[in-house]
C-alpha cells in the first residue's frame, strides 16, 4: 500500500492517489484542484466527507462579510456535490470494502478522474467519476458519473443540484437568492454577495443515460431548501446494468466583462440558453474542446522537457505550469493571481508581491499577453495605492501589501495567529509596514517592459507606475541629521520574522533602485519623448519631484557589508542572539519555531523566515560580486528556516549560481515538494502559487541560466548532475527562442522575426531569424 500522493514514472502528466484517506483530503483537494483562471474548484469528492473543504472561487468576486473583516474571495455555492444512496445506503467509501481505488488529475488535459469498486451491505458497484473545468468556455464545469451494478439489483437514488450552504470557514457571503427550476431539469440559483452586491447566476442540469445515446427519463422530484435547490432521482439497475449521469454546470457573475450592463434576468436567460447548448454537446465533446485549449494555449507554447534521472523533475515543471494557468485570471485585467490561487481560502484570495517577484516572470518570459494583464492590474491599482499613501501621509503610489479589487487599497487583515506566550492574537503588521511591495511592483513592471519590449504598455501605463512609486519612496525617506543620510525606519523586510526594523537592506536597496530608475526615465522621456513626458508631468507633477529625487537618491543609506562581507539584513539583525535551529530546519512542518517562542522573542534572534538579503543578491545580481554572494550565503542560509514557500526557490537559484549544484538540486527537490511532497497537510489552505512560479524560475533562471539584466538577455546554463538535457523556450522582445542545454553545450534557436542578441559567459552573441547558435559550456 502506498501512502500520500502518487506519481507515475512513465507519465509526467498525472498526479493522484490510490488510497482514500479522509485525513488527507485537504492536500488532494488543493494539489489536484481544477481551474481556468476565471473559476477554480478544489477537488472535493462528489459525496461529502468530514474534513473536506468544499470551495469554488470566481476571480474578482470579493466581498466583505462585516465591517471589521477584510474583503475576501467568497466560496460560492457548490455545483459539484452529489449524494448517492444505493438500496437506501449512503455511498460512503470509508465504510465497507473499497477496492481498485484511484483518483488522478491529468494535468495535460485538465481532467480529474476517480474510480473504485465499492461493496457494502450486499451492494457491489463500480463507480467512475470524471470532471473538468472548461479551459475553452470559462463559465463551464462538466461532470460524468458512471455506476455499474456488479451485484444484485440495486436502486440508485441521488440528489444533485446547487448548494448555497457552503461558507468561508463559517462566513456566509451570499444572500439567499432566487431559485428556479425550468422544464423540470434546469436548476438555477441567483444570490448576491452581501456587501459588494455582485449577482451570481449558477445553473446546472443532468442528463441520465442507461444505454448508449438514449436519454433516460428517470423518476425524479425537485426539492428546494434553504440556500439549496436540487433534483432527487431514482434509477433501478439490474445486475450488470450501468447508468451514466452527466452534470453540466455554469457560473456567471455580474462582473463578467461580456455581460456588462445586463440585468440578472437577462444573464439568467443567457446562462440557461448556453447550458442547454452545452447539454446537447455533452461531456465528452466539451471536455475534448477544453483539453485542446490546454494543448494549444499552454503545453505546445514553448514546451519544457527535462531529461533527468529523477522522473519527478519533469512532473514538477508540468505541475507548476498547470497550476499557474489554472489560477491566472488572464481574462480580466482587474484581477490578479492570489497567493493560494483559486485552490483554497488561505490568504483570502489576495494578491501579494508573490506575483511580481515569483509568478510574473513565468508569464513575462513565456505568455506576455497574460503578463500584460497582470501588470495592467497594478496600473489600475494606482488609485488604491494613492489612497494608501495619502492615509499614511506620503506622496505618490504606495501599493497595498495585500490587494483585492484594484481600487480597494490595503486589504491585509490586522489580527492573525495565536501568540503562544500571551494567548492573544498576534497583530499582523505587514499591511502597515511591509513596504517593499511598492518597489517589487515597479520591478515586475520594469522586467515586463524589458523582456517584452512592449512600448505601448510602457508609454500608457508602465512609466507612470515607475514614476509614481518613486514619488512614494522619496516622500518615505527619513533624513537623519546626525548621519547626514536618508534612512527607512520601522519596516518589515521580506523576512517577516523581523518586525519594526530600521534600514532593511532589501527595502533600502530596492527603494534606491526605484528612485534611480525614475530619474533615468524622467531624463530619457524629457529628452526623447516630450509628448509623453508632458502628459506624465501634468499628472504627477514630475518637475517638482525630480529635484527632490536628485537631491535625495545618493544620500539613501544602503547597508554596507561588514569587514567580513556580510550585508546586515537591517540595523539590529547582526547583534541579535544566534540559536540552534537544527530542530526547526529539519521539521517537515513550517512555523514550528512558534511552538517554542512567540514572534516578539523570534524578533530578537538571528532567525530568518525566508530569503531576504539573499533575494536582493539574486534580483540585483550585477550589483554584487560572487564573493559577496558566497559570504552572505554562508551567513544567512544557516539562519533561514524557509518557513515561507517563497524561500527555497531563491536559495536553489543562488546555490546554482555559486556552483553549489548538488545543494541547489537538493533545494529544488524540497521546493517542488512543498505541494507535491509527502507532507500531507502542507497544502490544506491551498497550493503555494509563488512556489509554483519558483519551480519555473529554478528551471529557467537557475539551471537554464536565463536573466534579464539591465535590459539585456543573458543565458548561462548549468545543469545539475541528474539532468542530461533541458529544453525550454522564452519569448525575447516578441521572438520565441528555443534553448537546448546539455552538459557541454547550449544552443539558442531564434524562431522569431528579428535578430536577437544575448550574453553568455562573458561573450556577446547574435542570432538571426531562423538560425541556431551553439555555444560550448
Ligand atoms: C510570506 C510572504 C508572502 C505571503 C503570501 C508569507 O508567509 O512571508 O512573503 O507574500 O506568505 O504568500
Amino acid at each position: 500500500m502506498s501512502t500520500g500522493m502518487k506519481y507515475y514514472k512513465d507519465n509526467p502528466w498525472l498526479i493522484g492517489e490510490d488510497v482514500f484517506n479522509i485525513d488527507w483530503l485537504g492536500k488532494v483537494e488543493a494539489a489536484m484542484s481544477l481551474g481556468n483562471g476565471y473559476l477554480g474548484l478544489r477537488s472535493v469528492t462528489e459525496e461529502s466527507y468530514i474534513g473536506e473543504q468544499r470551495d469554488t472561487f470566481v476571480s474578482g468576486t470579493f466581498n466583505k462579510v462585516s465591517e471589521n473583516e477584510v474583503t475576501e474571495l467568497p466560496n460560492i455555492p457548490d455545483l459539484i456535490g452529489m449524494e448517492f444512496r444505493l438500496n437506501g445506503k449512503r455511498l460512503d467509501t470509508t465504510k465497507g470494502l473499497l477496492t481498485d481505488y484511484h483518483r488522478d488529475l491529468n494535468m495535460r488535459t485538465g481532467e480529474l478522474t476517480r474510480s473504485f469498486i465499492w461493496e457494502y451491505g450486499g451492494i457491489k458497484v463500480q463507480c467512475n467519476f470524471k470532471r473538468f473545468v472548461s479551459f475553452s468556455q470559462k463559465h463551464l464545469i462538466g461532470q460524468l458519473v458512471e455506476i455499474k451494478n456488479l451485484g444484485q439489483p440495486v436502486e440508485v437514488e441521488f440528489i444533485s443540484g446547487i448548494n448555497g450552504q457552503v461558507t468561508n470557514s463559517g462566513a456566509q457571503h451570499f444572500t439567499e437568492g432566487d431559485k428556479v427550476l425550468t422544464e423540470g431539469k434546469y436548476m438555477q440559483m441567483m444570490p448576491y454577495t452581501t456587501q459588494s452586491d455582485i449577482f451570481l447566476v449558477l445553473s446546472t442540469t443532468h442528463k441520465i443515460k442507461k444505454e448508449e445515446d438514449i436519454y433516460h427519463e428517470s423518476k425524479k422530484r425537485v426539492e428546494m431548501g434553504r440556500r439549496k435547490i436540487y433534483n432527487r432521482y431514482w434509477i433501478n439497475l439490474d445486475a450488470g446494468e450501468e447508468v451514466e449521469i452527466e452534470k453540466i454546470s455554469s457560473i456567471y457573475t455580474e462582473i463578467d466583462k461580456e455581460i456588462e450592463g445586463k440585468t440578472i434576468a437577462e444573464v439568467k436567460n443567457i446562462a440557461l440558453k448556453e447550458l442547454k447548448k452545452a447539454e446537447v454537446t455533452g461531456y465528452q465533446k466539451l471536455f475534448e474542446k477544453s483539453a485542446k485549449d490546454w494543448e494549444d494555449n499552454v503545453w505546445s507554447v514553448l514546451p519544457i522537457t527535462i531529461k533527468s534521472k529523477n522522473f519527478k523533475d519533469q512532473l514538477a515543471i508540468n505541475f507548476a505550469r498547470y497550476h499557474l494557468h489554472a489560477i491566472a485570471p488572464a481574462h480580466d485585467q482587474r484581477m490578479n493571481i492570489a497567493a493560494k490561487g483559486l485552490s483554497g481560502e488561505g490568504y483570502k484570495g489576495h494578491t501579494f508581491w508573490d506575483t511580481e517577484i515569483f509568478m510574473l516572470p513565468y508569464f513575462t518570459f513565456t505568455h506576455p499577453d497574460i503578463a500584460k494583464s497582470l501588470v495592467t492590474y497594478r496600473h489600475l491599482g494606482l488609485e488604491g495605492a494613492h489612497k494608501k499613501a495619502e492615509e499614511n501621509g506620503f506622496e505618490g503610489a504606495q501599493f497595498p501589501w495585500e490587494a483585492a479589487w484594484p481600487d480597494d487599497g490595503e486589504t491585509t487583515p490586522v489580527w492573525g495567529a495565536a501568540d503562544i506566550v500571551t494567548g492573544k492574537q498576534t497583530k499582523i503588521w505587514s499591511g502597515f509596514i511591509e513596504q517593499h511591495i511598492t518597489s517589487d511592483v515597479a520591478f515586475g513592471i520594469k522586467q515586463y517592459m524589458d523582456v517584452t519590449g512592449d512600448q505601448k504598455f510602457a508609454r500608457e501605463k508602465g512609466f507612470e507606475v515607475i514614476l509614481d512609486t518613486a514619488k512614494f519612496w522619496a516622500s518615505r525617506l527619513e533624513w537623519q541629521e546626525d548621519k547626514k543620510r536618508y534612512e527607512i525606519l520601522e519596516v518589515i523586510g521580506p523576512d517577516e520574522y523581523k518586525e519594526h526594523v530600521d534600514n532593511n537592506a532589501y527595502t533600502n536597496y530596492t527603494a534606491y533602485w526605484n528612485i534611480n530608475l525614475a530619474i533615468k526615465l524622467y531624463e530619457k522621456l524629457k529628452e526623447n519623448e516630450q509628448h509623453i513626458f508632458w502628459n506624465l508631468d501634468k499628472k504627477l507633477k514630475l518637475s517638482q519631484v525630480y529635484e527632490q529625487w536628485i537631491d535625495k537618491v545618493d544620500k539613501i543609506y544602503l547597508p554596507k557589508p561588514t569587514e567580513k562581507g556580510v550585508i546586515p539584513q537591517d540595523d539590529s539583525y547582526l547583534s541579535k542572539k544566534v540559536i540552534d535551529l537544527t530542530k526547526y530546519k529539519q521539521s517537515p512542518q513550517v512555523g514550528t519555531l512558534f511552538h517554542d517562542y512567540n514572534l516578539e522573542q523570534v524578533n530578537e534572534m538571528q532567525v530568518t523566515k525566508q530569503a531576504d538579503v539573499l533575494l536582493l543578491l539574486f534580483l540585483f545580481e550585477d550589483l554584487f560580486s560572487k564573493e559577496e554572494k558566497l559570504v552572505n550565503w554562508n551567513y544567512y542560509e544557516p539562519k533561514t528556516v524557509h518557513d515561507s514557500s517563497l524561500s527555497l526557490s531563491t536559495h536553489a537559484i543562488l546555490a546554482a549560481d555559486l556552483d553549489k549544484l548538488d545543494l541547489s538540486y537538493e533545494l529544488f527537490n524540497k521546493a517542488m515538494n512543498i505541494d507535491m511532497g509527502e507532507n500531507m497537510l502542507s497544502s490544506d489552505d491551498g497550493i503555494h502559487a509563488a512556489s509554483l512560479g519558483g519551480i519555473w524560475q529554478m528551471v529557467v533562471f537557475g539551471y537554464g541560466g536565463v536573466r534579464c539584466l539591465d535590459g539585456k538577455l543573458r543565458i548561462e546554463p548549468h545543469l545539475p548532475e541528474a539532468w542530461s538535457n533541458l529544453t525550454f523556450g522564452i519569448i525575447w522582445r516578441g521572438n520565441p527562442l528555443i534553448i537546448e542545454v546539455n552538459k557541454k553545450q547550449v544552443s539558442v534557436t531564434n524562431n522569431g522575426s528579428s535578430q536577437i542578441s544575448f550574453e553568455a559567459f562573458g561573450s556577446k552573441y547574435c542570432v538571426s531569424v531562423g538560425t541556431k547558435k551553439n555555444i560550448n559550456i
